[in-house]
């Protein structure tokens, strides 16, 4: 066991948590932008617990518009989308936030806040959700010192390189210890061997049970890394089941 592999099973061990078998289930789900193309036509697929999906597609077919519904911000037009056992277009608002909590985003851009030290931009996501500083800080140095910079702590950053910036986006993204990872090409801007160290981490969460979803083009890390893909074609998808390779 990899020793950044055993501090994500101490942090993620640590509390028990619930999770539903099925983490989302899309049925027929269609989507037309405002004055803009069908991009969807009836999309239906499981997204199972545990499990870990490519989502891959040429540019402008869909990834990022079909992960932002999954993150329900963006409702699709037609179809149904349960997200943990709840059909998101039919449930109360108010039990909106209690869903998003489940999920955790990371963006190509990363969209960290430069003004905040990397600490205040991992540990965002709980005090947002009224958790004292010290202890927001204390996960915050767990999840850098997983992702490797648990030096960078104080830094800014703007300080730090694209794939730097990228471990800090996805400590960010599971701090709340989300149940689902959706990634939108988050290796879009790197060689390959970053890009490898980044779905390295992504394995070592999958492992502690959180099912990911990682839109990606690049060819050479599909051709790499075994797992089944998410394809959309002509506005549906088609699920293709890759060979180990490795
Ligand atoms: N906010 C929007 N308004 C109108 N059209 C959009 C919007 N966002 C994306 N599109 C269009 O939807 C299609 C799918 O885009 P996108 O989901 O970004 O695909 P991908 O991530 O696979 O490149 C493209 O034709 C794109 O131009
Ligand atoms: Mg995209």
């Amino acid at each position: 066991m990899s020793s950044s592999y055993a501090i994500l099973c101490k942090i993620f061990k640590k509390d028990k948590f619930v999770v539903s078998e099925l983490i989302a289930q899309l049925i027929g789900v269609g989507h037309q932008y405002k004055d803009g193309p069908e991009i969807f036509k009836g999309v239906t697929f499981n997204i199972e617990k545990g499990s870990f999906h490519f989502l891959t597609g040429p540019s402008g077919s869909g990834k990022s518009s079909l992960l932002k519904i999954l993150y329900l911000g963006l409702k699709p037009v037609w179809g149904t989308l349960n997200l943990f056992g709840e059909d998101t277009l039919k449930m109360k608002p108010t039990l909106l936030p209690l869903i998003r909590q489940k999920i955790g985003v990371v963006f190509q851009e990363f969209k960290l806040l430069d003004h905040l030290k990397v600490v205040d931009n991992v540990s965002l996501p709980l005090r947002v959700r009224g958790l004292e500083t010290r202890r927001g800080y204390k996960h915050a140095q767990e999840l850098l010192d997983w992702v490797g910079l648990g030096d960078c702590f104080e830094k800014y950053p703007p300080s730090l390189s694209g794939g730097q910036k990228q471990r800090v986006a996805i400590a960010r993204a599971i701090i709340t210890r989300p149940q689902l990872l959706l990634a939108d090409e988050p290796t879009g801007n790197m060689d390959d061997e970053m890009a490898m160290k980044l779905l390295h981490l992504f394995e070592e969460l999958n492992k502690t049970g959180t099912a990911i979803l990682i839109a990606t083009h690049n060819q050479r890390l599909l051709e790499k890394l075994p797992y089944p893909q998410f394809t959309i074609k002509e506005g549906t998808i088609v699920k293709l089941i890759t060979k180990k390779v490795r």
